[in-house]
């Protein structure tokens, strides 16, 4: 049932952008098995919390970068960011609530927007990027 699977089109080729995507993938796995597994409140909220963080240090890398070197794009990409960080903390909020309205709200707020956002706007970041750092 996986909700997110990893493949060759999520590469984006700068590795320190791949890295942290893959992690954010794996960590998101984990969460839905121990979610749907029904473990205590306090180990969800902890695989939930180390999700928020990478996905915001993938952020401030990627929005790093954007200043370092101009990006054109910058400003509507950063406020994607700052709506899904929003998205995620009101959808935290209905964490206790139904399960299986939980996992569909999920999908579509983190799986859903994570691989639009990574294949729809991280790749022409990255193809902005490549020619500058490699
Ligand atoms: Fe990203
Ligand atoms: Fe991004």
């Amino acid at each position: 049932m996986p909700f997110l699977k990893w493949d060759e089109s999520f590469d984006l080729s700068i590795p320190a952008i791949d890295v942290r995507h893959r992690l954010i993938f794996l960590i998101i796995e984990d969460f839905l098995l121990e979610y749907l597994r029904g473990r205590p409140k306090e180990a969800i909220d902890h695989i939930l919390k180390l999700l928020s963080d990478y996905i915001e240090e993938d952020f401030q890398l990627e929005e790093r970068y954007m200043d370092d070197y101009l990006y054109p794009g910058y400003l509507p990409h950063k406020e994607k960011h700052v709506q899904f960080i929003q998205n995620l903390s009101d959808l935290k909020n209905k964490i206790e609530g139904n399960k299986s309205e939980f996992v569909a709200a999920f999908n579509d707020i983190v799986c859903g927007w994570l691989k639009s956002h990574i294949l729809e706007v991280d790749k022409p970041l990255v193809e902005f990027l490549k020619p500058k750092i490699n």
